[in-house]
């Protein structure tokens, strides 16, 4: 009978010894001789990481960190400057709950984090994972954090064969079980290098698992099929016309209404998406300002929901209600509008 502290034992002795090294993270050795992590860097770093993998978060992170080292330096900063680096890291009402929890922190807690897993909850914007994953990692709490990596693991070594989505409370539930007082910020750590780094979704390597002896879909002889999935929907295709309206060296921008898709980001102006194409005329007619438009390209863009094509018309001239911008300062720009930005302006150059 392989009991739960078994396969504790093998995961917190595999982390010992190959916890990646992380700029937010205080690790192992550190952790058992009695540093603690600084809430506010654990914190930023799990809402980066939610959407998007270590690698791609880690500038992001050491950007952030840098240009706002405490909690009350980001609750002071413009919107729209951190709006702007956010830039690239996606789901920008993340950037906006981001902002309104900071500020909670500074004004009603005196810029210091609730340390209990309902205290953090109780903050605008902060989500039950959030809450979770900082009352483990900062506060060492024995809460259950449960991300795509951890369901992943758990669906492996209990051969889960309820499909996702169905199958979230049940994988949770299973992870509950593993959770103890001892350790708990570097058990979801564990969890969570072992899924990134061991249990990957497409090649796990078993061979260097500390868990394969209790992993019940290893045993079955074909991992990787776990965790079982309902049929995909395919994403929708939508089309838009983007508009690159320049002025000498600048680029006409606007601000994105503030709720919906890329809500209060700086975007280029475009036209409705839609499921169907835009006819040349249609295109025209939906254009910010009169000008000598002229199709210049196309890109294509990825959503989580839909994917998109955007036809790219640019014209010189003036515009009213445009933010204008130097063409070199696009890097506040959601990647969608620098992509097209970059492809309009480059086929003229
Ligand atoms: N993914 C989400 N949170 C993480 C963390 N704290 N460490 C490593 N990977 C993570």
């Amino acid at each position: 009978m392989v009991t739960v502290e078994t396969i504790r034992r093998a995961l917190l002795s595999w982390y010992d010894a190959h916890a990646r090294n992380l700029p937010w993270r205080v690790g192992p050795a550190a952790h058992a001789a009695g540093v603690r992590g600084d809430p506010y860097r654990v914190w930023l770093s799990e809402v980066m990481l939610q959407q998007t993998t270590v690698p791609h978060a880690t500038p992001y992170f050491l950007k952030f960190t840098a240009r706002w080292p405490t909690i009350g330096d980001l609750a002071a900063a413009p919107d729209a400057e951190v709006m702007a680096a956010w830039a690239g890291l996606g789901y920008y009402a993340r950037a906006r709950n981001l902002l309104a929890c900071a500020r909670a922190v500074a004004a009603d807690h005196g810029g210091v984090f609730p340390d209990t897993e309902a205290g953090l909850r109780s903050l605008p914007g902060l989500g039950p994972y959030t809450a979770a994953a900082v009352g483990a990692i900062a506060f060492d709490r024995p809460t259950n954090v449960v991300d795509g990596n951890v369901e992943r693991v758990v669906s492996r070594l209990f051969a889960v064969e309820t499909p996702l989505p169905a199958a979230k409370p049940e994988l949770k539930r299973l992870a509950g079980e593993l959770v103890r007082d001892a350790r708990p910020g570097d058990w979801a750590q564990a969890l969570m290098d072992l899924g990134a780094t061991v249990c990957r979704p497409k090649a796990p390597l078993c061979e260097r698992c500390p868990l394969t002896a209790h992993c019940a879909a290893f045993a079955a002889g074909a991992p990787e099929t776990y965790p079982r999935k309902t049929a995909k929907a395919v994403r929708p295709h939508r089309h838009g016309v983007a508009y690159i309206l320049t002025r000498g060296d600048e680029i006409a921008l606007v601000r994105r209404p503030p709720d919906g898709l890329l809500g209060g980001m700086l975007a280029l102006p475009t036209s409705d998406w839609r499921s169907e194409a835009w006819t040349p005329d249609e295109a025209l007619a939906a254009a910010p300002s009169d000008a000598d438009w002229r199709h210049v390209g196309e890109v294509e863009h990825g959503f989580t929901h839909f994917t998109l094509t955007l036809q790219l018309l640019r014209a010189e001239g003036d515009g009213r209600e445009v933010i204008w911008s130097r063409r070199r300062d696009l890097d506040g720009l959601p990647s969608v509008f620098l992509k097209a930005a970059r492809a309009g302006l480059a086929n003229l150059l």
